[in-house]
């Protein structure tokens, strides 16, 4: 395959961008868009031309690091894949193909397609955890959930915090990333103790961040790899209310950041 490529190659958070045309050759259809990136690395560093920045990790999609805006739609045209786990097949020969980081006033750009996405790990740190004692390994069903709030609680927990949902989102809201840490959480028994903090926690975390707020477009959804829903949103909503209307009954309760 032979691909047109617009990348979008900017030096750092407070240089201007741009748009910069790369022809890539010999593209194999089973290649990954990452494997394909490579390729023009290898020929932009054998030139001595700056190759360009793009983060990844595991190339398995679970850890979440690879995203970026492909064609305008994050992580690429097939629905529930990222980037890394996106084939070349899914392109046309002779196709223009147009790469842009994550576009978001609280995902600064670090250098070309590279976002600083730190703001998700200070919204986990205002409360996406419990607490729990560490000790010996506590008997197998000693606590028993319920298999329905299970299986959601394990759809919520397949957010790999990439980031997708924001860059989507007309806001560039992070309520699905959110959400779907506080229908994790919230499901759980585990979760109960530290509930209402954890909602108020990481809800104004979520505001100084400087995220936008949810209007429910939900191209969220659409744009999750690992397919997060809206109904998780409505959880958060449900959440915060409830926290909010209990520290109200009860004045003088510890502030929101101070969950944990
Ligand atoms: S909710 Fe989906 S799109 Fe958003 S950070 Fe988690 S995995 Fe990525
Ligand atoms: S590199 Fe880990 S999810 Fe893509």
């Amino acid at each position: 395959m032979k691909l047109h490529l617009q990348i979008w190659r900017q030096a750092d958070a407070r240089s201007t961008g741009r748009f910069v045309t790369y022809e890539a050759d010999d593209v194999s259809p089973d290649e990954s868009f990452l494997e394909m990136l490579d390729g023009v690395n290898e020929k932009l560093i054998l030139k001595g031309e700056e190759p360009i920045a793009f983060d990844h990790d595991c190339r398995e999609g679970i850890c979440g690091t690879c995203g970026v805006v492909i064609n305008g739609r994050p992580h690429g045209p097939r629905p529930a894949t990222t980037t890394c786990q996106l084939h070349m097949r899914s392109f046309q020969d002779g196709q223009t193909i147009v790469i842009e980081p994550w576009r978001a006033r609280a995902f600064p750009v670090v250098r070309d397609l590279v976002v600083d996405r730190g703001a998700f790990d200070r919204i986990i740190s205002a409360g996406g955890f419990v607490s729990v004692s560490t000790g010996s390994a506590p008997d197998a069903n000693a606590l028993p959930v319920a298999k329905e709030d299970a299986e959601l609680a394990m759809d919520a927990a397949a957010c790999i915090g990439c980031g997708a949902c924001v860059a989507v989102c007309p806001n560039a809201s992070a309520m699905l990333f959110t959400a779907a840490k506080i229908t994790h959480l919230g499901l759980l028994p585990q979760g109960q103790p530290e509930r209402e903090r954890r909602a108020l926690g990481m809800v104004a975390r979520m505001d100084e961040e400087g995220f936008g707020h949810c209007t429910n477009h939900g191209e969220c959804e659409f744009a999750c790899p690992k397919e997060i829903g809206v109904g998780t949103i409505a959880r958060l909503n449900r959440d915060f209310l409830r926290a909010a209307l209990m520290r109200g009954r009860r004045p003088g309760q510890g502030s929101e950041g101070g969950a944990g």
